[in-house]
């Protein structure tokens, strides 16, 4: 029997605006719904998946205490308004860590915590800035798997090298890092460019892309401000059935690599 291997999701790439926050919130509440135990982290200093799932003013802990060495990561764990789906919050004060606080040991804040609490959830998923800085490569140096969203517009492919070439470094320091895999989001089914790029995404990175396509899909932002997840605010949309797809998918991934 193999022994217990946690799940650690880290959404990541350095590229802005391009669904890393709406997917660890999407596949986090797929995998939530169907009776699995799933915390998200927010590391991200722009709070985006705090506000889409709690009333940001209440929240009083938040992960910058984790990184400044000044809280237990049980006492950060907060509910979400859904069963099974928890998150430790950021505060946007999460800058000033990342200005002031660039030790070794921030660095591996995330890999010395998660273990101690990662027992008691199917999946962990950590969300990241649109930056290679701190907090990504604070994730990196925690994950077991690494998603990549990628959206195919025509500058798609420039980051994707430096964003390999930080995970292959985080490697190095964890071994634990055993795969990535990229998604193609935000696709326009009625523009020739995006099915262009996204045959040319697939034929570069072959079986590295998941066959799920998560097209653009009105209802997914409107989601967002309804502070709701795409399943609760529009079951029967595209979005929903997109993300239920991809959400069967990775946990395949992440259950067999
Ligand atoms: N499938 C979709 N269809 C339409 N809009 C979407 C879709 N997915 C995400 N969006 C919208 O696109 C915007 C960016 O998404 P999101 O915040 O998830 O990206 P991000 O990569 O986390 O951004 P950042 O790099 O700033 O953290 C949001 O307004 C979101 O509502
Ligand atoms: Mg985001």
């Amino acid at each position: 029997m193999r022994g217990y291997e946690p799940k650690i999701l880290c959404v990541a790439q350095q590229k802005g605006g391009v669904c890393k926050t709406t997917s660890v919130l999407s596949l986090s509440a797929a995998w939530a719904m169907e009776g699995k135990k799933v915390l998200m982290l927010d590391t991200d200093p722009q709070a985006n998946l705090t506000r889409n799932i709690l009333d940001y003013e209440k929240v009083k802990k938040d992960i910058s205490l984790l990184y400044r060495g000044e809280a237990d990561i049980k006492k950060l764990i907060t509910k979400t308004p859904y069963d099974n789906l928890y998150i430790i919050p950021t505060r946007t004060k999460l800058n000033r860590v990342e200005n002031l606080e660039r030790t070794l040991s921030t660095f591996n804040t995330l890999r010395k915590n998660i273990p101690l609490i990662a027992k008691r959830y199917r999946y962990i998923v950590i969300d990241t800035p649109p930056s290679l800085g701190l907090f990504t490569i604070s994730a990196l140096l925690a994950a077991t798997h690494v998603l990549v969203p990628v959206q195919p517009t025509f500058f798609c492919q420039e980051g994707l090298g430096d964003l390999n070439e930080t995970i292959r470094d985080a490697r190095e320091s964890n071994p634990n890092l055993k795969s990535v895999r990229y998604f193609i989001t935000l696709y326009d089914r009625r523009t020739i460019i995006s099915q262009d790029l996204a045959a040319v995404l697939r034929q570069q990175l072959g079986d590295k892309v998941f066959k799920t396509v998560i097209h653009k899909n009105i209802a997914v932002e409107e989601s967002q401000y309804a502070q709701k997840t795409i399943f609760d605010y529009a079951p029967k949309s595209r979005g929903a059935n997109d993300f239920k797809a991809l959400a069967k998918e990775v946990e395949e991934w992440l259950e067999n690599a």
